[in-house]
């Protein structure tokens, strides 16, 4: 096979220049860090199951005319994404305190939040994707207000659609992160859901026990990532067998 251009190579997934104009072909690596790369592991099956979760969500909020970058999954690690200029942001959705919110506000773990609440940082690693405002994102021109209007209503009900597939199989969606990216139709500009949607980017708790069924098993050492993974992905009837 020939070989393809790379375009990008992240922590978790490498980027290739797609076969169609303004296709790019997403492959998810194993490996698996935290706390911006000072943790590091490689962890086997990783991709393919990420490959496999990322699918699911992304085809379902296609399906219910949330626009997403997924066009379709090529092959165990790969998947065919449509090209899209990616908003410097994280937008993160938290309906329960976790994580660097209990940090910094001194909110126990686990504690309801009384509406969801969406927090923006500014992608960059060398500063370790800082907690932004509004006012930042205006002032500096990562998006306008129009935009950041369109992210919230995204956001949000992104939030609604996992929250209720993962209630549904007895999982608390705690928080999630997604991207954005921008496409453009002639002058008309588009935002879709880009990047990816696994349990590397959300908190996914088991109602009954609370039990941790994300990347804080990695971040904390907590056990085995790919038995937490897995069972989401088994309960979710998403099973990674031989394609
Ligand atoms: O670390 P923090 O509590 O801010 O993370 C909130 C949510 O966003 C978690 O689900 C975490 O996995 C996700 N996240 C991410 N990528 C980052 C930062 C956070 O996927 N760079």
């Amino acid at each position: 096979m020939a070989r393809r251009k790379k375009i990008y190579e992240g922590k978790a997934k490498i980027l290739y220049e797609g076969p169609e104009p303004g296709t790019i072909v997403q492959y998810f690596k194993d490996d698996a860090t935290a706390f911006n790369a000072q943790k590091k592991d490689v962890i086997e099956g990783k991709g393919v199951l990420n490959n496999r979760l990322s699918e699911f969500f992304m085809t379902g909020l296609n399906t219910i005319g949330v626009p997403t970058h997924f066009i379709r999954r090529l092959n165990m690690r790969e998947q065919l994404v449509r090209n899209c200029e990616i908003v410097p942001l994280e937008i993160i959705v938290r309906n329960f305190s976790a994580g660097s919110m209990s940090t910094r506000l001194g909110i126990e773990e686990g504690t309801q939040l009384p509406r969801p609440i969406v927090e923006y940082c500014y992608k960059d690693d060398d500063l370790g994707d800082p907690l932004v405002t509004e006012e930042h994102i205006a002032a500096f021109g990562w998006a306008s207000q129009q935009d950041m209007d369109d992210i919230l209503s995204l956001a949000l009900r992104v939030n609604d659609f996992l929250s209720g597939v993962m209630l549904a199989v007895g999982i608390r969606l705690v928080d999630f992160k997604i991207e954005i990216g921008r496409v453009y139709d002639g002058d008309f500009q588009r935002l879709i859901i880009a990047d990816e949607i696994s349990p590397d980017s959300c908190r996914l708790w088991d109602i009954e026990t609370g039990q941790k069924l994300d990347k804080d098993v990695f971040r904390r050492d907590l056990g085995s990532l790919t038995d937490a993974y897995s069972e989401v992905a088994r309960r979710l009837g998403v099973m990674p067998k031989n394609s």
